[in-house]
């Protein structure tokens, strides 16, 4: 996402507004420069206050103001944005927008710009399904308005269904993945990351020491070059990155799910450390000490998402698997790129004593079909940037 991105967020008048304080805090955290209009209606859900307090500027709420009108009138407030988004995005507001009225400040706003717009939409899910909303919603889409979500749920009116808006993360994922100029820019990339964890029983789990940090680098590398990444993480020790699509996941099994799911993306980068096995029994119990002794855990191979990736007919174009080695480090990831069918390995040494597992640096070997590369020992971050870039490369 470009640093210094102006985005104009209308806050609509919904229950899901208390959702855009958040929206807000996590676009400034990006750099993104947030300038909030709020509808009359808003201000039943959210105070202008905290609006204000967040995203560190005034917010505009009336058409007829007349020091805004001076200042930073309707034309000027679309003139100063890159992107108008509009969350939540009521069936009044949407109805508004598709019918062209210009009757308050977002409206008129909305009517005025030649700027791109992205609407969250977030009503009861009847209200979703009504006739009219589906014709304001295929006129919004043929005039060209970018739609993200409603997603499915439980509902603050009581009911389950679509109707949702979607979270803070989604909607600053959408706005990274349009508002960049970066060379990845319209590039999807699935990033997996952190560890997997196996249970043994209801309270039990098989885990290893990933913290997810060199994952989480890279895919804040990718989106940085403008990628729209979907980040499927295992129960990681650092925060997941913001802007990108987050999906959280606990077993290999279910990593695999999620990752089939976003297919087609055009590259895949697996930096998870994902469990090679799970216990084969079911126990949905805990299991008990007594007189049947030591219980035996019989073991059973979990699904290889990486080999499953490169053979499936959606094979994403660039595959980078990783390889987490004890001993005879660039033989043993060579032959598991041949082996899983990956373009590239990014290998690494994990021994304790090289610090790598759970630290911040990395030293890294890339494994390509032209032999491999030996990249100096770097903070992950930095690994992460040049191979961002070398992704950027190749998909170019
Ligand atoms: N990987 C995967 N699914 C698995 C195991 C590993 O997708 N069930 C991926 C990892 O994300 C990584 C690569 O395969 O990109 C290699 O992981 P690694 O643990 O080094 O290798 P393994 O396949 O587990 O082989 P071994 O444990 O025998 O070294």
């Amino acid at each position: 996402m470009r640093p210094d991105m102006r985005v104009t967020l209308i806050i609509g008048g919904g229950i899901a507004a208390y959702k855009c304080l958040d929206l807000i805090r996590q676009l400034r955290a990006l750099g993104v420069r947030v300038t909030p209009v709020l509808t009359r209606a808003a201000t039943q859900f959210v105070t202008p206050m905290s609006v204000a307090a967040l995203a560190g500027t005034q917010v505009h709420q009336d058409l007829f103001d007349l020091k805004d009108e001076a200042e930073m009138g309707h034309i000027q407030l679309s003139r100063a944005s890159d992107l108008i988004v509009v969350a939540p995005a009521t069936a009044d507001l949407m109805a508004k927008m598709a019918g062209g009225h210009a009757d308050d400040l977002a409206s008129t706003l909305l009517l005025a710009t030649d700027k791109p717009v992205l609407i969250a939409p977030a009503m009861n899910i009847r209200m979703w399904a009504h006739p009219a909303t589906r014709r304001n919603l295929a006129m919004l889409q043929a005039d060209g308005v970018q739609v993200i979500g409603p997603n499915s749920g439980d509902m603050a009116c009581g009911e389950y269904g679509p109707g949702r808006m979607s979270e803070p993360a989604e909607i600053v994922a959408a706005i990274a993945a349009r508002g960049t100029s970066g060379p990845l820019s319209g590039k999807r990339v699935l990033v997996t990351s952190g560890p997997t964890h196996e249970p043994i029983d209801p309270v039990r789990y098989i885990a290893n020491r990933s913290s997810g940090a060199q994952g989480t680098a890279i895919a804040s590398a990718l989106r940085d070059l403008g990628a729209e990444v979907i980040f499927v993480t295992g129960p990681a020790t650092i925060p997941a990155p913001q802007g990108v699509t987050l999906h959280r996941i606990e077993t290999a099994r279910e990593m695999l799910a999620t990752c089939l799911a976003a297919l087609p993306v055009d590259a895949a980068v697996m930096a998870a450390a994902v469990a090679d096995w799970h216990i084969a029994s079911d126990f949905t119990q805990k299991i008990k000490k007594g007189p049947q002794g030591i219980p035996e855990l019989k073991l059973s191979e979990n699904p290889d998402i990486l080999a499953t990736l490169c053979a499936h007919d959606q094979r994403p174009r660039l595959v980078v698997g990783f390889a987490a080695e004890t001993e005879h480090v660039i033989a043993h990831a060579t032959a598991k790129r041949a082996r899983k069918g990956c373009d590239w390995i990014v290998a690494n040494d994990v021994s304790p004593a090289t610090g790598i597992m759970g630290g911040h640096e990395n030293a890294v070997h890339l494994i390509t079909d032209q032999g491999s590369e030996d990249w100096p020992r770097l903070p992950k971050t930095q690994v992460a940037t040049r191979l961002a870039a070398r992704i950027a490369q190749a998909l170019a």
